[in-house]
């Protein structure tokens, strides 16, 4: 295979949200193993940022780990400077960093319901806006990290799955606003067993009635984000459910 073949993404810098660890230090590895240059952000796992940074390296790119809390402009601001400013620009950006929680619909309090759109919906908007100018010079791309709950009603998440389906619905708007430059996606896991202990019940219920008999793995979603980081940049607005057929 040539160079351009097994190594897809050289020369390209990635930025991916909340990418210490789970999902995004997946994709963060698929990414970098694809040639490109990786530089994630973390919230409060600094040490796993650490690490996920130094394999990062060991796959012969440049990477960076750098705090930021999405939610706040200025940070997300000297963020995205940062990276330009290190890596030299950015191709892809990959809004990952997210809030999960399970609340009884009655129990939901405004400050939970304003937090989780804070950082699921308002945190991939900030970010974009303030990457647009140098994705812009590159033909880049854009790709959410959505979720099954934006596309199907889950009882317990009014609010997760509020802030999903804004999401969804901002990846189109986006696409149409930043076309032709940019292209932009979004990729909605359905149930990824990350191996934790805790959730193992719960995940051998939903491999039942998932049509593929089993739960996601962390790779299936990092290998579609290597699909829409180079798939061709005529698909654009696409919200991709990696869920097993879960949500059929
Ligand atoms: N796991 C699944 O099965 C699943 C299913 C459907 C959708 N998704 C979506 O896929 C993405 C990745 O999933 P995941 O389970 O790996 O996510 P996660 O562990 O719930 O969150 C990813 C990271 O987001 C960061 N974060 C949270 N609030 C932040 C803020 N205000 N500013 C900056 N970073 C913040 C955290 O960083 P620190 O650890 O550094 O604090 C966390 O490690 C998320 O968008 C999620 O909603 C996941």
């Amino acid at each position: 295979m040539s160079q351009t073949g097994s190594r897809p993404l050289a020369d390209k810098v990635v930025l991916i949200t909340g990418a210490a660890r789970r999902l995004g230090r997946a994709m963060a590895l698929t990414l970098a193993e694809a040639g490109a240059d990786v530089a994630i952000t973390f919230l409060t796992s600094s040490r796993e940022a650490q690490r996920t940074t130094n394999d990062l390296r060991n796959l012969k790119i440049r990477a960076l780990a750098l705090r930021c809390d999405v939610t706040d402009e200025k940070e997300v601001q000297k963020t995205i400077k940062e990276v330009v400013r290190t890596l030299g620009g950015i191709d892809i950006l990959v809004n990952n960093a997210a809030k999960y929680e399970t609340v009884d619909f009655e129990k939901l309090t405004l400050s939970r319901w304003d937090a989780i759109f804070a950082t699921n919906t308002r945190g991939p908007f900030l970010v974009s806006r303030e990457a647009i100018k140098h994705l812009r010079r590159r033909t880049g791309r854009i790709i959410n990290l959505g979720s099954l709950g934006g596309l199907r009603p889950w009882a317990t998440h009014a609010h997760y799955c509020c802030s999903k389906a804004a999401l969804h619905m901002l990846t189109k708007v986006m696409a149409k606003a930043l076309a032709p430059e940019i292209a932009v996606n979004c990729i909605a896991p359905g149930m990824i067993d990350l191996g934790e202990k805790a959730t193992r019940p719960f995940f051998q219920k939903m491999a039942k009635q998932t049509p593929m008999r089993r739960n996601g793995i962390a790779e299936e979603i990092a290998a579609a984000a290597l699909f829409f980081a180079t798939a061709p940049h005529f698909i654009t607005g696409q919200i991709l459910a990696v869920d097993g057929g879960l949500g059929l």
